[in-house]
């Protein structure tokens, strides 16, 4: 072991590769990786090279040490005691945090009034984008957690940005721009400059930190307006998902299982227009996917995919209904295996699911789809999402 190490102390040098996703592999695999210089299965270049030049960006002075080449498993425990004394340390006086009730914004939240208790207020916004029943789930949620919550109904002004936008990254930016407005507002009646987010590793590499090409910028960084009056903290950011979860497990938070779901949300699973006559017709095929998928991991036809959720797409196509000529949207079904979001496979699915996937939605949704298709496309080359 301590050989291996110090084979790849030589070969890697400045590298530094906690290790810490490798927690899902094998021992054996994961010792035959190390030693091909850390061709790990199913983890692609980009990951290894993102990680390398962001200790490369993040450290001047490159330290080697034993220790960093050893498997070195996520310690929640420690995180958070190493977490709360530099939050405290930063945030003087109240802070907002944006939290969206998923398993990132809301592990940031509980850290976070952990460690300034009840100065952080949680701001949850309503965007139109979110998914059926979200609003009142999260609601639900933030209160149980007794996170200060604040609910923002901002329905109307983002259905207002987004009105005539049909490219990806502007709606994006729109997006990300709307919310920082939003929290700047609350930020002002709460007389802070704090806005803490939950914004984790992914989120920058994708946005074209680490030296990597802006695959999206997601909202909650690359999607951030040059002009701004808040002071950004991000305690979660040097996390993969899988960690973020083990840290939600850690806090006993009870969404640390939830499926991700993107920031600008339904607006970037419609393509073009995200209208709310659009809206509605994503939310509800998404509700469908959500429904029959669970059900079936339910009846243990299946496991449960990382991510599922239907995207529509502005292609309409002839159909028959009854007797009726139809002319309707169509709607796709994403389903997907990832550890961290950074690669993905697409999930095999039994036919026999899609097929009622299939079918329930076209029943609900008769007048509006008429053809619903499943994406078979890995990450890369696609994205998880469609935008
Ligand atoms: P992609 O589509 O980039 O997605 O393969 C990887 C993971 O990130 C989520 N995602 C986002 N999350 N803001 C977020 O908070 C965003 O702008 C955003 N875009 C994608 C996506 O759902 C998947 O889990």
């Amino acid at each position: 072991m301590v050989v291996l190490a110090l084979i790849n102390i030589l070969l890697a040098n400045y590298t530094e590769l906690k290790f810490r996703v490798f927690d899902n592999f094998p021992k054996k695999k994961l010792l035959k990786g190390r030693t091909k210089f850390f061709r790990i299965p199913n983890l692609n270049s980009d990951i290894r090279l993102s990680r390398k030049f962001k200790f490369a960006k993040e450290h001047a002075k490159i330290k080697i040490s034993l220790k960093r080449y050893l498997i070195m498993p996520f310690e929640p425990e420690k995180f958070v005691e190493k977490k709360i004394s530099e939050i405290q340390k930063l945030i003087k006086g109240k802070a907002v945090i944006a939290c969206s009730g998923g398993v990132d914004s809301t592990t940031a939240a509980v850290l976070t009034s952990k460690a300034i208790g009840s100065r952080l207020t949680a701001v949850f916004v309503d965007t139109g984008y979110l998914r059926k029943n979200e609003p009142e789930n999260v609601k639900e949620l933030l209160k149980g957690l007794q996170l200060n919550p604040r609910f923002v109904d901002a329905k109307e002004e983002f259905y207002e940005a987004l009105k005539g936008v049909v490219d990806p990254e502007k709606k994006r930016m729109i997006i990300g721009e709307k919310f920082i407005r939003v929290f700047e507002r609350e930020a002002k009646k709460e007389k802070t400059e704090y806005l803490v987010q939950g914004t984790i590793a992914p989120d920058w590499i994708e946005s074209g930190g680490a030296l990597r090409d802006t695959i999206k910028s997601h909202h909650n960084v690359g999607g951030l307006p040059k002009e701004m009056k808040l002071k950004i903290i991000e305690p979660l950011r040097d996390l993969y998902k899988d960690e973020i979860r083990k840290l939600a497990r850690y806090l006993k938070i009870p969404v640390s299982e939830k499926q991700p779901y993107p920031g600008p949300g339904l607006a970037i699973r419609i393509i073009g227009e995200a209208t709310p006559e659009a809206t509605d017709i994503v939310r509800e095929a998404c509700a469908i996917v959500e429904e029959e998928i669970e059900n079936a991991v339910k009846n243990k036809k299946m496991g449960k995919p990382w991510q599922y959720f239907a995207v529509l797409l502005p292609v309409k196509t002839v159909g028959v209904q009854g007797d009726v000529r139809a002319y309707g949207n169509t709607i796709a079904i994403r389903a997907v295996h990832s550890i961290d979001g950074m690669t993905a496979e697409y999930s095999k699915i039994p036919n026999e699911v899609l097929e009622k996937i299939s079918v329930k939605i076209t029943n609900t949704l008769r007048d509006k789809v008429n053809r619903v298709v499943y994406d078979i496309t890995n990450k890369p080359p696609g994205t998880i999402e469609w935008e």
